[in-house]
């Protein structure tokens, strides 16, 4: 892992009326790592990568992008520096096709080969598209078909595909693999180290620690806000990153989702 900082967070709190939702995070994502933000619901996750990516401000704090700050006044402003994010609910739309989702809302790039020669433009897109993901492994027999008509995991793919593809420095993943099928977590961990391969830094949420441990160089662990740990993936293991995530209480755990408890945080 390069030690070179590409994103720097300094004391970022995040009020929403009298609740704290992030109190004084600072927060480092260094070039080409995968960092894996985790936490229990409610502990702040989605506020902290909704502020990397201009959807919300925050009260106090800075963001360095390279050893610049930037104060991203909406999220179109974190995409134009390089920032990609996926939300959880996905942001495809299920009429279009492949090839369309992977460009909507980037047609101004595409409209450099003449923004009325609309037949040139389906095609360049058509091309483009097959190169993403032939970039990145993932085969979808049909990119005219419409989304719909994807699985869950080809859907994924392709919502991280468009991210990897615009998101030069950053791409952020909420919960990438929560809705998918068993056999479709694997490609999607795989898309991530490609996407690491390819010199980007991944900041990825999820609730599933093991997924977690398959992809991750670095952990953050947020609890109620605030940032309670640290650590590289080969010092620590589930059961630490467990108790960081609980200060020690009981949680589920396991893949039976039994109870479990965790003694001493
Ligand atoms: N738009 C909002 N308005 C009010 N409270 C919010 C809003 N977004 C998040 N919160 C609150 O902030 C806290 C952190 O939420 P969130 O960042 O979504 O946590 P996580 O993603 O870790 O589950 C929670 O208590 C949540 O209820
Ligand atoms: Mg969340």
């Amino acid at each position: 892992m390069g030690k070179e900082v590409i994103l720097s967070l300094k004391n970022i709190t995040k009020k929403f009326g009298a609740l704290v939702a992030l109190d004084d995070v600072s927060l480092d994502l260094y070039k080409n790592e995968v960092l894996a933000l985790v936490g229990d619901n409610g502990a702040g996750k989605s506020t902290l990568i909704k502020i990397i990516s201009g959807a919300i401000i925050q009260n106090r704090g800075e963001i360095y992008l390279k050893g610049r700050k930037v104060d991203f006044a909406s999220p179109i402003e974190a995409k134009r520096a390089g920032i990609e994010t996926v939300y959880q609910d996905l942001a495809l739309v299920d009429s279009l096709n492949v090839a369309n989702n992977l460009f909507l809302g980037r047609e101004e790039k595409v409209s450099v080969l003449g923004g009325t020669l609309k037949f040139l433009r389906h095609r360049y897109m058509e091309k483009r598209s097959k190169e993403i993901l032939d970039t990145l492994g993932i085969t979808i027999p049909n990119i005219r078909e419409q989304v719909k008509f994807l699985s869950g995991g080809q859907r994924q793919s392709i919502a991280v595909a468009k991210a990897a593809a615009f998101g030069k420095n950053i791409i952020i993943l909420d919960e990438p693999t929560a809705a998918l099928a068993v056999k479709e977590v694997g490609h999607i961990l795989e898309l991530v180290k490609k996407c690491k391969e390819e010199g980007i830094s991944i900041i990825i949420i999820t609730h599933n620690l093991e997924h977690a441990f398959m992809v991750a160089d670095r952990f953050a662990v947020l609890r109620v806000g605030k940032k309670v740990g640290e650590r590289l993936a080969e010092d620590t293991d589930i059961d630490e990153i467990v108790k960081l995530i609980t200060g020690g209480t009981l949680v589920k755990n396991g893949k039976d989702g039994s109870e479990r408890k965790i003694v001493n945080a």
